[in-house]
């Protein structure tokens, strides 16, 4: 590994031009907020998520933005004089679900009418859906692609001056570097951050909309990263997932021979008691340098997310995955065969055009033998644009649904059995902020796996060891270890 890179960026920060205009205009909103609170008002913003954590990451910057305007936070919409919606795209279901809460705000917006709306992320940031935005919601005020949350001032001080509602996707907004180290962020929580280490996509998986929402790869410089997250950890942070879609191709487009194996060493380097992650792998591009330096690795947690998509070659080549079942089941044995206590989880689609009984049959053969811990499964989900919407043999709905609930039942067996393997180990276990639904002490184990803590009051957003006593599909319990402490 080189101690020293060369990007042939030298900084991600925003354009003096845009710095400028974003600066102005948060002074502008800010005399806004300012009068209101001298007239004894709080401005209060709210901000719905959807979509992956790469959103969420999204969000607490546009939390940092609407606190540098001036606004409050709120955990409801009702009475905000801002509300900023954070959409996803990848399937039907995410964007409907979306539209149907912006549906919502009509109300809330009438009983409130200072409030002004913004609909931001994946699904805003494709030209038809701005358009629905702007003709079916007239009570939204603007739209912003994923790359432009620097713009969401101006948007707002300009709908604050009085200016017109403005709903517009620019292809060039979706492929710019300058992806604002400067814009500042409120995270949602203390013990655990998400990191972006690059943005975009340039996989074309042919059934996915991400590259055409989130733009070409551009990745974030090593020592900015480093910097983050030696921060978070000096601030007491204990969990760290580095991001990006997918995370092995980090630092091609610097050209200065830094890469993602060589990012986890240099991490792992930093001092302190916290542990990393990072998603998503793709199988293409996963090396065995990646591995070797996750298993050398003091802090990266035994659990790796290597989405399969399907065990069907021939599907798999139709949606331009570039890997065979065989080179994904290589990477499993060589994770097991250098982690033994490593977790695997993955993203299986299916009912993907032209899947047949037998495609199906191997998808659950692949699943048998990577023996996940865990999967998520997904109903393919045609997004136009994509060239697997357009594809003449679409499958059925009966038989798509008819597929994922087999292929549900054939995992819960599996992922049972393996967390029943835990019980009676001590796990270390990371407690979660708040407590559960039920007042429940829970945390996540290294694998990631929920654990209900039974008896005890260890403190919120520490490590701790639990031993495991039970497992069922979903989740472990446990109580605390004699030896509470982690270290
Ligand atoms: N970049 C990541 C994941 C991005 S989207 C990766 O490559 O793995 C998360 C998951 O959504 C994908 O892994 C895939 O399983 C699923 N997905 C994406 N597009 C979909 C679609 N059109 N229909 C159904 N599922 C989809
Ligand atoms: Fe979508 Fe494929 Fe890119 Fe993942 S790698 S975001 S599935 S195009
Ligand atoms: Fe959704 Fe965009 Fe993430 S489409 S899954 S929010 S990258």
């Amino acid at each position: 590994m080189q101690d020293c890179y060369q990007p042939k960026r030298e900084n991600n920060l925003l354009s003096p031009d845009k710095t400028a205009r974003m600066k102005d205009a948060v002074d502008a909103v800010r005399a806004v907020t300012d009068k209101k609170r001298a007239n004894g008002d709080t401005p209060l913003y709210h901000i719905m998520s959807f979509g992956c954590q790469q959103n969420e990451a999204d969000s607490e910057r546009l939390a940092g933005l609407a606190e540098l305007m001036g606004y409050s936070h709120s955990p409801t919409p009702d009475g905000c004089s801002l509300v900023l919606v954070n959409t996803c795209a990848v399937r039907e279901h995410a964007e409907s679900r979306a539209l149907s809460l912006i549906g919502q705000l009509k109300h809330k917006k009438s009983a409130y009418p200072d409030m002004i709306i913004g609909v931001g992320g994946c699904m805003a940031s494709q030209q038809s859906r701005a358009d629905t935005l702007k003709h079916s919601y007239p009570y939204v005020d603007f739209s912003f692609c994923t790359t432009e949350l620097w713009r969401v001032p101006e948007l707002v001080a300009s709908r604050l001056g009085g200016g017109a509602r403005t709903f517009s996707v620019t292809s060039e907004a979706l492929s710019a570097t300058d992806f604002s180290e400067d814009i500042p962020v409120v995270r949602a929580s203390r013990s655990h951050a998400w990191v972006s280490v690059m943005y975009g996509c340039n996989n074309f998986c042919s059934y996915c909309i991400v590259p055409y929402v989130r733009g070409r790869e551009r990745s974030r410089l090593p020592d900015d990263i480093l910097r983050e997250v030696d921060g978070l950890v000096k601030d007491g942070c204990r969990d760290i997932t580095l991001l990006g879609q997918n995370v092995n191709s980090y630092g091609h487009d610097l050209d200065c021979g830094v890469t993602f194996a060589d990012l986890i060493t240099r991490i792992s380097q930093l001092d302190g008691d916290f542990r990393l992650r990072f998603m998503t792998s793709h199988p293409k591009d996963a090396t065995p340098e990646l591995i070797e330096a996750m298993a050398k690795s003091r802090v990266a947690a035994h659990h790796f997310h290597l989405p399969l998509q399907s065990g069907s070659d021939r599907v798999l080549s139709r949606m331009n995955r570039r890997y065979t079942s065989e080179k994904y089941l290589n990477i499993v044995r060589e994770l097991r065969r250098t982690m033994p206590d490593i977790a695997i989880t993955t993203d299986i689609i299916v009912g993907f055009p032209g899947e047949s009984e037998d495609d199906f049959a191997e998808t659950l053969n692949v699943m048998r033998e990577a023996d996940f811990d865990m999967i998520y499964s997904f109903i393919f989900s045609p997004r136009r644009g994509t060239p697997a919407a357009e594809a003449v043999d679409q499958i059925p709905e009966d038989v798509k649904s008819e597929r994922f609930s087999r292929l549900i039942e054939c995992q819960n067996a599996i992922s049972r059995a393996k967390n029943e393997l835990e019980v009676g180990e001590v796990q270390r276990v990371l407690v979660d902020d708040e407590p559960g639904k039920d007042g429940d002490v829970t945390g996540r184990s290294d694998k990631n796996k929920l654990v209900h803590i039974v008896g005890g009051t260890p403190a919120p957003g520490e490590f701790c060891r639990v031993k495991i006593t039970r497992a069922d599909t979903f989740a472990l319990w446990g109580e605390l270890a004699e030896d509470r402490t982690a270290r």
